[in-house]
């Protein structure tokens, strides 16, 4: 069976990420809200013969959300890989996905994507101590820093973000995508 790779927040700066996981054979499905933007990702995808599967849920609305992932895991499988690019105030989120992708017993992956101002870069990567796993999620975090440039720095493209990701994933490791360092020397915008 092919690896079911499910993406949070996977319409936006991942699209790429997203389609370029279809065409190496896996089934992505793909959280978002707007159905527009699910559709337009479905058929790019299917026009390359590839799987992606829209999963349209906020995914703030806990019960909802967690219907989704049921409804996924029926269509195509346990899932073995995450891929999770969610607020940091949507604090039951990542609960709730632990909950129900470890439901299947089986080992996952966790693809935790940041942004800049998230904190230390913990040492292997950890789960965090609100996500309930049972043991059975592999953690990867991946921070988004920036560039920097003769004569300042700039913020990540879409193109680069997607290419650490994508990057992370095959190397099955945490990954900083640019510098964090010297923070004070970020993009001031
Ligand atoms: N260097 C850095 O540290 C850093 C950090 C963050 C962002 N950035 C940059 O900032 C840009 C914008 O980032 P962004 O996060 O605003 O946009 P984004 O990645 O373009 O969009 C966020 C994604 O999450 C989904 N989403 C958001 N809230 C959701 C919810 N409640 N339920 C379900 N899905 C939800 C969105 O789909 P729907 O809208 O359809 O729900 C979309 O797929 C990026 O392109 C990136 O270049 C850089």
């Amino acid at each position: 069976m092919a690896e079911h790779v499910l993406v949070i927040g996977g319409t936006g700066m991942l699209k790429d990420a997203c389609l370029a996981l279809a065409a190496t054979g896996r089934v992505v499905s793909v959280v978002g809200r707007d159905p527009d933007r699910l559709e337009a990702m479905m058929m790019d995808a299917s026009a390359a013969g590839n799987m992606l599967s829209p999963l349209q849920v906020d995914y703030t609305s806990t019960d909802e959300f967690t219907r989704a992932i049921r409804t996924a895991i029926e269509r195509f499988g346990p899932i073995d890989t995450v891929l999770a690019w969610v607020r940091s105030w949507a604090s039951e989120t990542l609960p709730a996905l632990a909950r129900e992708v470890s439901a299947a017993g089986r080992p996952w992956r966790l693809f935790h994507v940041r942004g800049s101002a998230s904190g230390e870069l913990p040492a292997g990567g950890s789960l965090p101590d609100a996500v309930p796993a049972g043991g059975l999620c592999a953690y990867r975090e991946i921070r988004l820093g920036f560039v920097r440039e003769p004569g300042g720095s700039r913020w990540l493209t879409d193109e680069e973000i997607c290419s650490g990701v994508l990057g992370a994933v095959e190397s099955d490791a945490s990954f900083v995508v640019g510098v964090l360092e010297p923070w004070e020397e970020r993009p001031s915008a």
